[in-house]
């Protein structure tokens, strides 16, 4: 219950609201918390009821299977993250995903190189040595041998918030949107600056991830809200200050995108 109040009034209702598109996604463990068909059911309602365009996608899918589920269940998008393999495995289960995603007329988002970090509030500065920077020229490849829909390189974005800010590589950015043609997703979206944010769109970035920024948003207001009516056990009585939050951090972020 509280989980798909967090989709309908912090998320839905910022869409609504600024009478936007959106996308929502959920990683393979949000997706296993929720429940795949029962997260879909769930945000086609409430965004038939609010009357706004939805895109359901899945965040790091990591293999055939989760990616059946997902398309079982009727979301519109997948994507399929084998940046931890070698590049010829990576071609090769991404293929797969490809024509078992397109049958069903469902797109895919495919990944080359490695984004590094998690969606959490880190204590230290940014792990820049980890970070493989996707090559221009083997993304152009990539995209040509799999037939993806779009694509999330790796152009100094990192999951997470950490201590300093990411340093976007905006010429790569360009170069791989030129090669390639196609459009490029940003990962790692929380604690990017704005002008580097309306760089990386003016170099070929049209879907821009954000996910560290919402919990955390959500995690804080909830503490709040609990402290601040310690002895309240209705969820619906502590839970509306807390979508609300969402929802302004959520508009935040559409405006910005839309600009
Ligand atoms: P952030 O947690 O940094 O916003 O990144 C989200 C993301 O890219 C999910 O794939």
């Amino acid at each position: 219950f509280p989980y798909t109040t967090l989709f309908r009034s912090g998320i839905l209702q910022a869409a609504a609201e600024l009478k936007k598109p959106i996308i929502i996604e959920t990683s393979e463990g949000e997706a296993n918390f929720a429940g795949y068909q029962i997260f879909v059911d769930t945000v086609r309602d409430l965004a038939d009821e609010l009357g706004i365009d939805v895109a359901i996608n899945l965040d790091h899918g990591k293999s055939l299977e989760s990616v059946k589920y997902a398309i079982d269940s009727g979301y519109s998008s997948v994507h399929i993250d084998c940046s931890a393999m070698k590049k010829e495995e990576n071609i090769a289960l991404t293929k797969q995903v490809v024509e078992l995603a397109h049958a069903h007329k469902v797109s895919v988002e495919g990944e080359l190189g490695y984004i590094s970090g998690s969606s959490e509030v880190h204590e230290g500065e940014q792990p820049r040595s980890e970070i493989i920077f996707t090559d221009p020229k083997e993304a152009a490849d990539y995209i040509k041998e799999t037939r993806i829909d779009i694509f999330a390189g790796s152009y100094g974005n990192v999951h997470g918030i950490y201590k300093d800010e990411p340093k976007l590589d905006i010429e790569r950015i360009k170069k791989i949107s030129e090669l390639s043609g196609i459009p490029l997703s940003l990962h790692g979206g929380s604690g990017i600056p704005e002008d580097q944010i309306k760089a990386a769109m003016n170099a070929g970035i049209c879907k821009i991830n954000v996910n560290t920024e919402i919990r955390k948003a959500y995690r804080e207001a909830l503490d709040k809200a609990l402290k601040s009516k310690n002895a309240e056990i209705v969820p619906y009585k502590y839970l509306p200050e807390v979508i609300d939050v969402v929802k302004e951090v959520v508009k935040k972020k559409i405006i910005l995108f839309s600009k």
